[in-house]
């Protein structure tokens, strides 16, 4: 089996634990890591051993699955509220990648919907596998999607990592990509190395590199000389919150690229499962930035630091890419076009619709 086909995020054979695969270690070192207590729960998200949104909100929903079953109540309620401040707490880990608010919402949900505390703890162990199970299947759509807008021997451009390793199994910006490499066709795939954490260098050409797929590393600021030199026929990238109408957080430097793009005429798309739309943000100004260390810009990956301790350092981890610079967001339903305001509503439109037949289904 290709490595993009096993699991990154899982819970321990006994459920009493989750079990990750350090990102912050490759692509030099495989380490899978046991995780146990809240604290090193947060500290994986934070830290971004587990990172990119599908993938933190699988690991965030496995994590509350473990935390409850350590909770000791007096009653429902008190289980019930004593797993509310492990949501919020787990939910602080980091604030813009939607998926993290969304599957602790839904596992909350879950459980409020028992009346008691073994109901609670088997609905929550179904309700974390399901949307583990569901994201995979939403990579796959995605995937399927995505491939329709690109052709055999294609270049195609990605920033930050969108593959496998930041959701489960094809990835959403790199699925069309691992799809269409099982299917026998052949790209040249542009991966921003994606400062200051190098998200491009470190996972996303290790990825596409260990399944066979033709990948060059370059550093951000030389994705305008490949898009002039024509070796760029589309962009991909992931997200990490997309608001009602089409505006797009992702990695910072993703809205510099569109900007790239539209200057050369080339197709800018966003991937994304449902799961990382957030409608209750009407525009991109609605969405939270998180802000990271200083160190990360000026010591992380250095032997000696690269600036002065006193100069002062901004260092974003997300940007926004106005709606009017994308050309499609690829969602499990469907390429949504402008006007997003619109096609998203229509998505999830969709998603209700397939929701209740399912329902309808299991009744
Ligand atoms: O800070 P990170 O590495 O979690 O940022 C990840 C990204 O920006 C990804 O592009 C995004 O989460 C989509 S992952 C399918």
């Amino acid at each position: 089996m290709p490595d993009y086909l096993s699991d990154h995020v899982h819970l321990s054979d006994d459920g009493t634990a989750v079990v990750i695969l350090d990102q912050t270690c490759l692509p030099n070192r495989t380490i899978y890591r046991t995780l146990r207590t809240a604290k090193e729960m947060f500290d994986a998200i934070h830290t971004l051993q587990v990172r990119g949104a599908p993938a933190i909100g699988i690991c965030a929903a496995y994590d509350l699955y473990v935390l409850a079953q350590q909770i000791s109540a007096r009653s429902a309620e008190d289980f019930l509220r004593q797993l509310q401040g492990q949501a919020d707490d787990l939910c602080a880990s980091r604030p813009t990648a939607v998926n993290l608010s969304w599957a602790l919402a839904r596992m909350m949900q879950t459980a409020a919907a028992h009346d008691t505390v073994p109901e609670m703890l088997s609905a929550l162990h179904r309700e974390c596998l399901a949307i583990h199970r569901e994201d995979i299947a939403m990579c796959r759509a995605i995937a399927e999607h995505g491939l329709s807008l690109i052709r055999d021997g294609d270049g195609i451009l990605t920033h930050c990592n969108a593959g496998p390793l930041a959701t489960s199994r094809y990835g959403t910006a790199l699925g069309p990509l691992f799809l269409g490499h099982e299917r026998g066709m052949h790209f040249h795939v542009y991966a921003d190395e994606t400062r200051p954490l190098l998200q491009g260098a470190r996972l996303t050409s290790y990825e596409l590199s260990r399944s066979g797929i033709d990948v060059t590393l370059i550093c951000d600021n030389m994705a305008s000389l490949v898009m002039k030199n024509g070796w760029i026929q589309a962009c991909f990238v992931g997200c990490d919150r997309v608001a009602a109408n089409g505006d797009t957080a992702n990695k910072i430097g993703t809205s510099g690229v569109a900007i790239l793009a539209a200057h050369y005429r080339i197709p800018f798309y966003v991937l994304g499962p449902t799961s990382t739309i957030d409608l209750s943000c009407s525009t991109g100004a609605d969405i939270p930035i998180e802000l990271r260390d200083p160190s990360e810009i000026k010591e992380k990956f250095y032997t000696e630091p690269m600036a002065l301790p006193e100069v002062k350092c901004y260092n974003p981890a997300f940007d926004v890419t106005d709606h009017s610079l994308i050309s499609g967001i690829v969602t499990e339903y469907g390429i949504c076009r402008a006007p997003y305001t619109e096609s998203l509503r229509a998505v999830f439109e969709k998603k209700r619709a397939a929701q209740s037949l399912s329902d309808e289904g299991r009744k």
